[in-house]
């Protein structure tokens, strides 16, 4: 029996900024955007979304496919907490109408939870393969304005079925982990945005994506030829590109410029044009690969490099299902960021500061998400989620 994802949607809001608006405003080169960083537009929730909203309205074509009632978990990765008590997939499971016996929590450690999430719902399911665990990753990437990080934003949110015999990736059990105790990027319970000591950061990342190989290699019999496509975390687009380089070099695998971009370029795809979106970036990564390889990438092997700042790094495989495109949800994906709409430099910063009152006072939140789900408000210290 195999274990794995399933099916996966995500799910971003419908504005967005072309980086060479903010070139512009800054008197930056667009390119150093576009190529030194490899990204091209960045994600902006709309006044009345948030990670809830943004995940229910990934969540839902799952739930309207499997039923409300096959859920027996969902875990929710998320480092835009919104409460530090009360777990944001509850609003979720109430907004997806889930069965009152489904369990649910909300998971922790930067960019990287999303993977602890997904370990343990396949962990989950090998125990009880007539299960499904709904795993959900869900954030809005910000950072001070006029700081080298303004232009990695991003918003989004990833939803994934793990059952076992899943119809997209099965997932091996065999990982290679790195941990270590670093300030990179952080932030504080008092900040709405991120910390960030960016080249160091940027560092980080390459150490600990040596370390998990090297452990992954300790622990599982397969070697860098045995992988047909690898996907990154991704912060932005080149961070995956230097990763790569990195990974090739250190196995001495003597790869073309071309050949290592055969086997990463189809994953930057949509993150290139949505922009960070921390948990869920690497998953739309994947979905990016599965909907835009034209190859027939069945029995193909991927290897996954996980990373979440502070730090936490694994390396984990997984192998394509023969049929996987009939699982895919490609056409609702292409539609969604078709359908967005650009917006300038005020409008940006209109959004950028629409921001929770620091008391939690009474707040209406304008009408703007196109998604099924919004936040209209919070009352009494409550959020009040609505069908839109
Ligand atoms: N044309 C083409 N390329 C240009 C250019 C131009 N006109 N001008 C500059 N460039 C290139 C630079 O040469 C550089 O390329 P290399 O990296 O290959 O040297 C690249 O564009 C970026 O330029 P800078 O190094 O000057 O950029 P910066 O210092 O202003 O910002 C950054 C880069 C520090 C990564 C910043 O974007 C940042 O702080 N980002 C947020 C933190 C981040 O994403 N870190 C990633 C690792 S941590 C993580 O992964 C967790 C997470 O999700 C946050």
């Amino acid at each position: 029996m195999s274990v794995g994802i399933d099916e996966i949607s995500f799910y971003t809001s419908n504005y967005y900024l072309d980086l060479k608006t903010l070139a512009e405003v800054q008197g930056t080169d667009p390119e150093k955007y576009y190529t030194g960083i490899g990204q091209e537009k960045m994600g902006m929730a709309a006044p009345d979304e948030d990670v809830v909203t943004m995940a229910a309205n990934a969540a839902l074509p799952l739930i309207e496919s499997a039923g409300p009632d096959a859920i027996s978990t969902l875990m929710f990765a998320t480092e835009t907490g919104i409460d530090q008590s009360k777990a944001a997939g509850i609003y979720v499971h109430r907004l997806l109408g889930l069965n009152s016996n489904c369990r649910v929590v909300e998971m922790k450690q930067a960019c990287y939870s999303a993977t602890a999430a997904l370990q343990m719902a396949c962990a989950l399911v090998a125990r009880k393969p007539d299960t499904k665990v709904l795993v959900i990753a869900s954030d809005i990437a910000r950072y001070d304005l006029d700081t080298p990080g303004e232009a990695t934003q991003g918003c989004g949110a990833v939803a994934m079925l793990v059952s076992s015999n899943p119809r997209l990736v099965s997932i091996d059990p065999e990982v290679g982990n790195y941990t270590e105790d670093v300030m990179d990027f952080w932030r504080p319970n008092y900040r709405s945005t991120a910390l960030v000591d960016g080249k160091y950061s940027t560092k980080i990342y390459l150490k600990a994506l040596k370390k998990a190989w090297e452990n992954f290699r300790e622990v599982s019999d397969l070697e860098f030829g045995d992988f047909s496509r690898f996907c990154y975390h991704l912060p932005f687009s080149r961070m995956a590109q230097k990763a790569h380089q990195q990974l090739v070099r250190h196995n001495k695998a003597g790869l073309s410029a071309d050949e290592q971009e055969a086997q990463i370029g189809d994953t930057l795809i949509y993150n290139r044009i949505i922009g960070n979106s921390y948990t869920a970036s690497m998953y739309i990564g994947l979905t990016s690969l599965l909907e835009n390889t034209e190859e027939d990438l069945s029995g193909k092997r991927i290897g996954f490099f996980s990373y979440g700042s502070g730090c936490v790094g694994e390396f984990f495989s997984g192998t394509v299902v023969p049929g996987y495109r009939d699982a895919l949800h490609l056409e609702r994906h292409r539609q969604l960021l078709a359908a967005r709409q650009e917006i300038g430099h005020d409008e940006y910063l209109q959004l950028y500061r629409n921001q929770v009152p620091a008391d939690g006072g009474e707040h209406d939140f304008a009408e703007g998400t196109t998604g099924r789900f919004r936040l209209a408000g919070i009352y009494h210290h409550k959020r009040e989620y609505v069908p839109s």
